[in-house]
């Protein structure tokens, strides 16, 4: 299993045993929100995406986990990999695990990962609403890239180059 090593957290492949606990996340108010989920995922959509997942080439989700407690906290993925750049999302499901800066490492370890795999650009798009999510990429060294309407949602495109 590929695994990321952190100071405070590491990165592993998220497996069959994540799956209720990232439904659950995925299902909460905040991420699904963040993520513009509308529907809520059943256990067996949940499946049938991982099904599909494990067959992806394109996909790698990874689990946070926390160096202290090896709790698994929130998720971190990339999709649409391609040889050029990738996309990205970032959630931290458990809310005493946020504001620690687990999700900036998580993030730092991600990029350097992908550094390593000569990926030159990373993408992801945020709701422009979602300040603290902004701040935090920007803080991350993403910058703004464009601004698109989804669903007459304002949406805004961030990017870092990395190589
Ligand atoms: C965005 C998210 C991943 C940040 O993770 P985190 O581990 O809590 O963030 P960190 O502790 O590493 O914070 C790093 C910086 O981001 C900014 N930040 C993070 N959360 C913030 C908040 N609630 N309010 C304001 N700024 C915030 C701050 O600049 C912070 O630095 P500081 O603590 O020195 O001020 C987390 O808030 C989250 O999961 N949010 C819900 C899902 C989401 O919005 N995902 C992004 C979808 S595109």
């Amino acid at each position: 299993m590929k695994v990321i090593k952190g100071r405070k957290i590491y990165l592993r492949e998220i497996c069959e045993k994540d799956l209720e606990k990232v439904r659950q996340w995925i299902n909460s108010k905040t991420v699904s929100h963040a993520l513009n989920i509308k529907k809520k995922i059943t256990f067996k959509r949940q499946l049938n995406w991982y099904e599909r997942y494990l067959k992806d080439d394109r996909k790698n989700v990874f689990a946070i986990v926390r160096n202290d407690s090896h709790e698994h906290i929130g998720n971190i993925s990339l999709f649409d990999i391609t040889e050029k750049s990738a996309y990205l999302t970032i959630f931290i499901g458990e809310s005493d695990s946020l504001r620690k800066g687990f999700g900036s490492e998580a993030l730092a370890l991600l990029i350097n990962h992908c550094r390593r795999l000569h990926i030159a650009t990373l993408f992801l798009t945020v709701n422009s609403d979602n300040k603290e999510a902004i701040q935090f990429y920007v803080k991350s060294g993403f910058a703004l890239n464009d601004e698109v309407q989804r669903n007459s949602k304002e949406i805004f495109k961030m990017k870092i180059n990395i190589v």
